[in-house]
């Protein structure tokens, strides 16, 4: 199955739950390849780390251009149980072309209001979209406070927009999301270990693997 993390607004996790969705899926051993459409290149500088590191490593490849993304998933995807798209950042380009070629779309997004606006902006992208193909769009609280009614809120909020369904699962922030993904590390193979971020992120792998079923 191939799944796009999209957000047209940035720093809201895309790549951390790309390369941590991608590995988990991995470590699961199915056949799993990430694709950085992101001109930044987080994802596939991650899986570099990783591979330094003398990991096993996961196929990993970098498209930013939108239609070279779209000829190169449509060409590869029957190689792999799944295919994983770090599609995002300003220019839209990549993510409009992967919508095109997805089953899914995860769209994680952090508890602040204005996160909420550009939710509009990627459901409208979704509209576009599914002219082509029918492409559900999941929602997902990231770097959540555990604390505090913002999670509330957003969630009150993206239930006024059509079309992003609102996952009933949150991931928080923890740092050690931010610091496996950085050294290209799976949650699980980070030590000291945080069981709660690994109990998040495997509650999260699961739900969209049973999705995808
Ligand atoms: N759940 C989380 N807990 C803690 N830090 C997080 C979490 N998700 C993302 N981050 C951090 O937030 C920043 C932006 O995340 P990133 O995945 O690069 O976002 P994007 O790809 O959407 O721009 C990074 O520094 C990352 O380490
Ligand atoms: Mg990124």
């Amino acid at each position: 199955m191939i799944i796009t993390i999209g957000n047209t607004k940035g720093g809201v996790g895309k790549s951390t739950l790309a390369v941590q969705l991608a590995l988990g899926l991995a470590l699961d051993g199915q056949r799993v390849w990430l694709v950085d459409g992101d001109r930044q290149g987080t994802s596939l500088g991650a899986i570099t780390v990783r591979a330094e590191s003398g990991r096993a490593p996961i196929a990993a490849a970098a498209y930013p251009d939108g239609a070279t993304l779209r000829a190169q998933v449509t060409q590869q995807a029957s190689a792999y149980d799944h295919v994983i798209i770090d599609a995002g950042g300003r220019d839209s380009t990549a993510l409009r072309a992967a919508l095109t070629v997805s089953d899914l779309m995860l769209v994680p997004f952090q508890p602040r209001s204005f996160d909420v606006w550009a939710l509009s902006d990627v459901a409208s992208l979704l509209r576009e979209a599914r002219s082509v193909r029918d492409v559900r769009a999941l929602a997902l609280l990231n770097a959540a406070d555990p604390q505090g009614s913002d999670n509330e809120e957003a969630s009150e909020a993206l239930a006024d927009i059509e079309g992003i369904e609102l996952l009933p699962l949150r991931i928080g922030r923890r740092k050690a999301f931010a610091s496996a993904s950085g050294a290209g590390l799976h949650i699980d193979e980070y030590r000291p270990r945080d069981v709660n971020a690994s109990t998040e992120l495997s509650a999260l792998k699961n739900h969209l693997v049973s999705i995808l079923k």
